[in-house]
């Protein structure tokens, strides 16, 4: 696992956008898997930006969203469908049948899930991943306890998942208790995985990953099976394995 310890939040996601470029340039239909939360926004508007400059070209490339709540509809604005189109995809040239994210509403979540795995099969596989990591360990919405073999499937989020993501709705109550989420074995399908995390409330979690061993307990640690692998933190992150 390599780790890169950037100065702040804007230097991390300057770095990210910059991996995310030569990834692009190297292979312009590459397969992209993205995640939500705020994290990644920074790397999102710095992958905008070096859009609007003529650094990068997104017609050729596919994304896979790593996880949906269940019951939102793609227009609510805490989907993240919602977060996608508004924070990233509506201001790059992306095709919209290039995009996929798990469906929030369905009557079918099963054969939906199969049908996301296949897809990204037919695609190729995912060549890199971009993950963020909650304060629990979790990537995605594979909670502490998910099986190293899971694939993409409904999930119950757990209570601490629910507490940390209020943040972003009205009301507590209004936090969905379940999602759709790629498996652990779906994101350590990716050839490449760069897992992102910045602020002192991370700072614990990025040690436990760092230096525990393997658990299910911290799904995170996952990631040290991986051949490919890079941590982008920030110094707050980092505080506590420097
Ligand atoms: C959510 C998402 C995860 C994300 C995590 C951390 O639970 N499902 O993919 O990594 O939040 O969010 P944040 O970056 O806001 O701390």
């Amino acid at each position: 696992m390599k780790i890169i310890i950037k100065k702040d939040y804007q230097e991390l996601s300057k770095s990210a956008a910059i991996l995310v470029k030569e990834r692009i340039k190297k292979k312009p239909d590459l397969v992209l898997g993205l995640a939500t939360g705020s994290t990644p926004l920074g790397l999102y508007q710095e992958l905008i930006r070096l859009y609007e400059k003529g650094e990068i070209d997104f017609s050729q490339i596919t994304t896979f969203n790593l996880d949906e709540y269940l019951g939102l509809e793609a227009s609510s604005p805490n989907s993240y469908h919602f977060y996608m189109f508004h924070n990233f995809f509506n201001y790059i040239n992306i095709k919209k049948e290039n995009i996929f994210i798990p469906k929030g509403i369905t009557e079918k979540p099963k054969e939906d899930c199969l049908r996301y795995e296949e897809k990204i099969k037919e695609k190729g596989g995912i060549d890199l991943q971009i993950l963020g990591i909650g304060s629990n360990g979790h990537i995605g919405f594979n909670e502490p306890g998910s099986s190293f073999r899971s694939l993409i499937r409904v999930v119950s989020l757990n209570k601490k998942t629910i507490r940390d993501n209020a943040r972003f709705f009205k009301n507590k109550k209004d936090v969905p208790k379940k999602a759709i989420s790629m498996g652990i074995r779906t994101i350590l399908s990716a050839k490449e995985i760069v897992l992102l995390a910045s602020g002192e409330k991370k700072s614990e979690i990025i040690e436990k990953v760092i230096n525990k061993k393997v658990t299910k307990k911290v799904p995170a640690s996952c990631l040290k099976k991986h051949k490919n692998v890079t941590l982008i933190i920030d110094q707050k992150a980092a505080s506590k394995i420097i």
